[in-house]
């Protein structure tokens, strides 16, 4: 995730970008990831509460796992209920779209700044995996080779380091494409692509689009971005933003797209029938700037798509603690996918923080403090046994469990994942890769048993394997020309007008805040 490693350090930028605030407050953009340093200049843990009343964001609630668990007749996830998924936007609608029609597509992403993962970077894509193998549904990832060739040449006050020319970028992201395929994606309905080899068609067409909904204001305010910045990096953003539309990838639901040698006839016009299908965006928070902009502009597209559902993570904790700042450039400072079991061990037995107290003794008779210890931390998002993480909470809250006991388990845990992905890892080829990489037909069923089942989604879902109705263009005027339609959208007249209406609101809605 980001220049977001989740649990990673601000990049340098930081208060060159935004001059306005000031350097003590917590600061959470795409292009920051900082707490709150007080007077003594420590660095203090992130305010989540804060940041759900900063963003704006719904905090996820038990009834939302209840919900979940209703809905998929599957135990909410680990990192659900352990709230490391802790705030969303209209989850509550993905769920209903899912129990309504059928389906969904699931999107995420990440911006590939170095060749290695840390264990960080890989708890989105865990938590992706894990949703689509609940909800059978599509998914798309995005590694954004030409955004961080973009971010880090502006870091670098314009100039081109060796090292970080786009094609230094394209090849971190192939190999950021094997550790995450390593992670064990479904390649029947995934599909992986980076950005520099990716772009054209039909997401190149709702890019562009896209781009003429967001002003040089609007992006400088969401992103920090003032008149040094080049002018790809405020571009950029346009570019995650359509990554959410199913309409962007017309292959992947067996529709033509339209782009060099063939140029199929029947994609010249982007499909109006993938516009109605919802995404959910499972991503750290630091990505809310993104989605927010798209979110106020999904209903304004040509084909208007439903405003995309996010739920958002929590950043793991660095090493050194929640306030600590984590770094790829600091090799203790994170535990690397590439790690031995050796390097494992010394690192959360030298480097984690402790919960505990400073002696034996002190700690036996006080406790120690299991929220702010980073080895427990750890195992409250590895560790799927509830009981178990209990156990070691409480035992280590009257101090019958020690520091180095609570290391220990964390190291055992630790080297298994790290072990077992570099096994899965060894596996990936360049032909495996290419696989994923392919635009093809998905093959995803959704919900066996949808309540109202709408033709587009339906079709979309796979009971006739993965192929729209209708298929080409002819196809699609009859679905969308129906008249009233079992979702209960009403005539294509009324929605025309409705449309029109909502338009003219929008409109009128933004001028003032444009001329501000
Ligand atoms: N900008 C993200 C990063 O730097 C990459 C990204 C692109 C992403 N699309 C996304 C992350 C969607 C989460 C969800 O890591």
């Amino acid at each position: 995730m980001a220049t977001s490693e989740p649990v990673s350090a601000p990049p340098a930028v930081k208060t060159s970008l935004d001059p306005q605030k000031p350097a003590q407050q917590q600061q959470i953009d795409p292009y920051n990831v900082g707490g709150e340093v007080d007077e003594t200049g420590a660095i203090k843990a992130i305010d989540y509460d804060r940041l759900i009343q900063d963003f704006g964001v719904q905090p996820l609630t038990p009834s939302h796992l209840t919900r979940f668990e209703k809905v998929t007749g599957k135990p909410a996830h680990r990192l659900m209920r352990r709230k490391l998924f802790f705030s969303h936007r209209d989850f509550d609608k993905i769920l209903d779209a899912y129990e309504e029609h059928g389906t969904f597509m699931l999107y995420t992403g990440r911006g590939p700044s170095s060749g290695s993962m840390h264990l960080g970077h890989t708890v989105p894509f865990l938590f992706t995996k894990e949703l689509q193998e609940i909800f059978d549904v599509p998914l798309v990832i995005m590694l954004t080779d030409d955004e961080k060739y973009l971010y880090t040449r502006n870091k670098n006050d314009g100039h081109q380091k060796v090292g970080a020319a786009p094609e230094d970028f394209l090849d971190f992201a192939h190999e950021n494409i094997k550790d995450i395929l390593a992670l064990g994606f479904d390649m029947k309905k995934t599909f992986v692509y980076t950005d520099y080899e990716f772009m054209g068609g039909h997401f190149y067409r709702n890019t562009s689009e896209f781009e003429s909904l967001v002003t040089m204001n609007q992006a400088s305010g969401a992103f920090g971005f003032n008149g040094s910045t080049n002018i790809g990096l405020i571009a950029y953003g346009a570019k995650q933003c359509v990554a959410a539309f199913p309409s962007s990838y017309p292959e992947l639901f067996g529709l033509k797209d339209y782009r060099a040698p063939e140029y199929a006839a029947e994609g010249k016009r982007r499909h109006k029938s993938l516009a109605s299908i919802p995404t959910l965006i499972p991503c750290a928070i630091d990505q809310e700037p993104y989605f927010r902009i798209l979110r106020d502009r999904c209903e304004r597209m040509t084909d208007p798509h439903p405003k995309t559902s996010l739920i958002l993570s929590k950043f793991l904790t660095a090493l050194q603690g929640p306030g600590g700042k984590m770094s790829a450039s600091d090799p203790n400072s994170a535990i690397f996918m590439s790690d031995t079991p050796k390097q494992i061990k010394d690192k959360i037995n030298k480097h984690a923080f402790s919960g505990g107290r400073e002696s034996l003794e002190e700690h036996r008779k006080l406790g120690g403090n299991p929220d702010v210890d980073v080895a427990f931390t750890y195992l409250s998002y590895f560790l799927e046994d509830d009981d178990e993480l209990e156990g070691l909470a409480e035992g280590y809250r009257k101090g019958e469990i020690l520091t180095g006991e609570m290391k220990k388990r964390c190291i055992i845990e630790l080297q298994k994942f790290v072990q077992d992905f570099q096994e899965r890892r060894k596996g990936v080829s360049d032909e495996t890769m290419r696989a994923y990489m392919t635009p093809r037909k998905l093959e995803f069923a959704g919900n066996p048993n949808p309540t109202r089942p709408r033709q587009a989604a339906v079709a979309a879902a796979g009971t006739n394997g993965g192929v729209v109705a209708g298929g080409a263009d002819g196809g699609e005027a009859g679905e969308e020309g129906k008249g009233v339609r079992e979702d209960g959208r009403g005539t294509k007249g009324e929605r025309k007008a409705a449309k029109l209406a909502e338009k003219k609101a929008l409109k009128m809605a933004e001028r003032p805040k444009e001329e501000a």
